[in-house]
């Protein structure tokens, strides 16, 4: 279990490479990593050189923050992220995302590959995040030390900020990507579902799947940060298109990529 002090001394060591505070943090998904090239004057700072810092297993995942600037913005990307799949307890996880809150970084965006459930999501497609459901893996704000950061019982009704989301609807119509919204419904992983668990999340509401997001989301919010999140729809969940192979979901959040690249884009111009 990650402690409030390892916390603090990663967000040390990064506020001494980065000069002021970002404007924007941004979470990086499978297969979406390169977006990170178009930042000007890139500054590297490798998960593995930070100090209490997990650092992540999974192919297509690069582990590095970019920092620099797009759109005459300061960003903080984080270029791959580590998943609870991959034996990290939940604060190691949320970590970067309390590294992030810890040096002042006020408004993040979340991004991630997701299987699609709705059947108004087809592969290719890019879905807004304006809920979820996180019941089907551990709470991230489950530690002792929670009032450093937030309070123990925080009020969820909005995570995801109506002001950000606004500008991410704003950026679809812009770049003439039509506009798709749902609720996430996040699962420990690693293997994808069965068609059984697909109808249950269905039923329960949710429009899409993945192994990630919420638990960032949730101790994000926990800190009051702003949220933004975008599902790249890199396949149809189990039972409702063939079978599921990460690598050709990995290419396929390749292919989505440019539009998302696009909606980054323009959201990042309107903040
Ligand atoms: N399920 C879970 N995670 C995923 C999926 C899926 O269908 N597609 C991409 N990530």
């Amino acid at each position: 279990m990650i402690t409030y002090e390892q916390l603090t001394e990663a967000a040390e060591y990064i506020r001494h490479i980065i000069c002021g505070i970002p404007d924007l943090g941004i979470v990086l998904g499978s297969g979406l990593g390169h977006m990170a090239d178009a930042i000007t004057d890139p500054v590297y700072i490798d998960y593995k050189d930070i100090p209490n810092f997990p650092v992540s297993t999974v192919q297509g995942h690069n582990g590095r923050f970019v920092y620099g600037k797009l759109y005459g913005r300061k960003i903080l990307i984080m270029q791959g992220r580590v998943h609870f799949y991959e034996g990290y307890d939940m604060s190691q996880v949320v970590m970067p995302v309390r590294v992030m809150g810890i040096l002042g970084i006020d408004k993040l965006l979340l991004t991630n590959a997701a299987g699609g459930i709705s059947s108004e999501l087809e592969p290719g497609d890019i879905m807004m995040i304006h809920d979820h459901i996180s019941s089907f893996a551990p709470s991230p704000l489950i530690c002792n030390y929670y009032d450093k950061l937030g309070v123990r019982f925080p009020d969820m009704t909005h995570v995801y900020d109506p002001e950000l989301c606004d500008h991410i609807r704003a950026a679809y119509e812009e770049n003439n990507i039509s506009f798709k919204s749902g609720v996430y419904l996040q699962v420990a992983g690693p293997q994808y579902e069965t068609p059984a668990e697909i109808r249950m999340f269905s039923a329960m509401g949710a429009d899409a799947v993945g192994m990630s997001t919420v638990c960032e989301a949730v101790a994000a919010r926990h800190m009051g940060m702003k949220i933004a999140a975008l599902s790249s729809i890199c396949n149809k969940a189990a039972g409702l298109g063939g079978e599921l192979s990460h690598e050709e979901i990995i290419a396929a959040g390749d292919e989505a990529s440019g539009r998302l690249a696009l909606i980054i884009g323009s959201f990042i111009q309107k903040i």
